[in-house]
């Protein structure tokens, strides 16, 4: 499974870079502006400093949510760096632009994905990944590890080469469950990222083995 870390946060993205086990990075616009990055230059500027620092996908999410806007939008993200991944809504319009995208050769991120039927959409139109957000729907009481299930039911039955993006992945749980259900990759903040290091049998036996090396 691929990770990617969800922040626009530089010093994070590097801290997981230099983990050595990072794949890629996904940012929205809620998470550049916690990182006060405003205006348009500045922001596409962060995309390019973003991709300079991981050797992965990066995801630039679109504003627009009419077509013409998505593509116009898109195309410009996809032409900062090689890396760029154009992050679509799934609506209406966003669907067109995924399917537009696609036959241009420009990867995709579906985002917002809340159902199956939203994913098979997103898959039937050239997405490169879909993205599920299942912190999201764990907190309106819903099992959002039920959606990544089932979107992997029905890409297998048809072979989409849609990746599945777990995202609104909020502890290591969510990270360790959506592996045993195949999720392609998983969107993570750095805290759950390193929560995977944590065993208190690991620290107790490691500072067991530390004194015993000192005798
Ligand atoms: C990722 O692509 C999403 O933008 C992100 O995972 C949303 O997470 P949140 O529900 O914690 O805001």
């Amino acid at each position: 499974m691929k990770f990617f870390i969800d922040t626009a946060n530089l010093a994070q993205i590097k801290e997981a870079e230099d983990l050595g086990v990072l794949d890629g990075v996904t940012t929205n616009p809620s998470l550049m502006a916690k990182e006060g990055i405003k205006g348009e230059a500045n922001i596409l500027k962060h995309y390019v400093d973003i991709c300079n620092i991981v050797s992965g996908d990066v995801s630039a999410e679109v504003i627009s949510t009419e077509f013409e806007g998505i593509k116009k939008e898109g195309e410009a993200l996809a032409s900062l760096h090689k890396q760029i991944v154009v992050k679509v809504p799934m609506i209406k319009d966003g669907v067109k632009a995924l399917k537009y995208f696609s036959s241009k050769g420009i990867k995709t991120n579906c985002t917002l994905v809340f159902s199956a039927g939203q994913a098979l959409l997103a898959a039937k139109a050239g997405a490169t990944y879909v993205s599920p957000f299942i912190g999201r729907l764990d907190d309106v009481s819903t099992d959002g590890l039920d959606l990544i299930r089932d979107i992997r039911t029905i890409y297998d039955n048809y072979r989409y080469k849609t990746q599945i993006l777990a995202a609104s992945v909020r502890h290591p749980m969510h990270i360790i469950n959506c592996a045993k259900l195949g999720a392609d990759v998983a969107t993570c903040p750095l805290s759950a990222i390193t929560a995977l290091l944590k065993h208190p049998l690991t620290d107790s036996g490691l500072a067991q083995f530390l004194a015993d090396a000192k005798k």
